[in-house]
């Protein structure tokens, strides 16, 4: 599965930050056709994502697109346009049952089979951001073969229940951990919600680190003034890395002797901690850290 730090947004009708986002390093550049768009320049952002899909070298990141929700009839417009220029994922927001993921697959799959392209080569990433997709998470975790991240979407959420979005995140504690629990039961990544204060890079920084915390391994941004923060805090430090190969090696020397259990530096290391080391060099190898 490759690395999703961080997912940049852009509004799929301005090619001047789809330009921009190619230089930035990011992880995976997610053009938008959903909100970020207005309804009469949807046909406009189009054309626009299609042919810089075409035409552009996103280097290393990923190449995903946001359509509109499944039951809005823009949507079987975007994957029209957007499917015959290979894309390497498709975002599906607003997602309320598994039959919503199912449909988008399916209409994938016929375009794969006419194109005579690898039958699941392009990815679904769905974003949990209704109440229903909370309380059908755990089938539409296991919906398609096809999905491959978790998307936590706090703002819809927040609005479809009636709360309010407040900065230490409480009203959506729940169904954020939610999101990363079910992802992991079912080995899908989880990637975490959006920092509308692009300026305030040090609430960013707090968000991430509250991100990272809860298990999350990445998380949506929208201002190329967050990629490094966030990039930064979804990689694991020289410090954990090293801390970790410590671990391991430790390990295996005591596992040989037949111990399991034992103390480093003052502390019990056991099997959840056996786990946790291999989750950082895990993590810092798909961040391309070490090999
Ligand atoms: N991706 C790529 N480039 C971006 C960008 C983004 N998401 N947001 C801003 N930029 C570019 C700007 O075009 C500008 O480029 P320039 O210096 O070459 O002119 C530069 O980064 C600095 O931008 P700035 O002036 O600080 O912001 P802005 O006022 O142009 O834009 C937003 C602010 C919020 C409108 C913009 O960041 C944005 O469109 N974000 C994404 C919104 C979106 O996609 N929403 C849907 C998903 S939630
Ligand atoms: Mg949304």
């Amino acid at each position: 599965m490759r690395s999703r730090r961080a997912l940049l947004y852009m509004p799929g009708s301005d090619d001047h930050k789809i330009k921009k986002a190619l230089e930035l390093g990011v992880d995976s550049i997610c053009m938008d056709l959903e909100d970020g768009v207005a309804i009469n320049r949807k046909d406009h952002a189009r054309q626009v994502i299609a042919h810089a899909l075409a035409n552009y070298d996103f280097k290393n990141a990923e190449k995903a697109v946001r359509i509109n929700p499944i039951n809005n009839p823009f949507a079987l417009r975007d994957l029209e346009t957007i499917l015959p220029v290979r894309p390497h994922a498709i975002v599906l927001p607003k997602v309320r049952f598994p039959t919503d993921i199912r449909k988008v697959s399916a209409i994938i799959t016929e375009h794969e089979k006419k194109q005579g392209l690898l039958i699941g080569e392009i990815r679904l990433l769905v974003i949990i951001e209704t109440p229903q997709a909370l309380v059908n998470l755990r089938e539409i975790a296991q919906a398609d073969s096809r999905i491959e991240a978790l998307i936590f979407g706090a703002e819809d959420l927040i609005g479809e229940i009636g709360g309010i979005r407040t900065q230490n995140a409480n009203e959506v504690l729940f169904a954020r951990s939610s999101v990363v629990l079910y992802a992991a039961a079912f080995q899908l990544q989880a990637i975490d919600m959006v920092y509308f204060n692009f300026k305030d890079l040090d609430g960013l920084a707090v968000e991430c680190q509250r991100g990272v915390e809860l298990g999350f391994s990445g998380k949506q941004i929208i201002h190329p003034n967050q990629v490094d923060i966030v990039q930064n805090a979804f990689t694991p430090s020289d410090d954990q890395i090293a801390q970790a190969e410590k671990i391991i090696h430790e390990y295996n020397i005591y596992t040989e002797s037949g111990v399991g259990a034992f103390a480093l530096d003052g502390k019990l290391i056991d099997a959840p901690i056996i786990k946790a080391a291999y989750n950082i060099i895990n993590k810092a190898r798909a961040a391309g850290k070490i090999i």
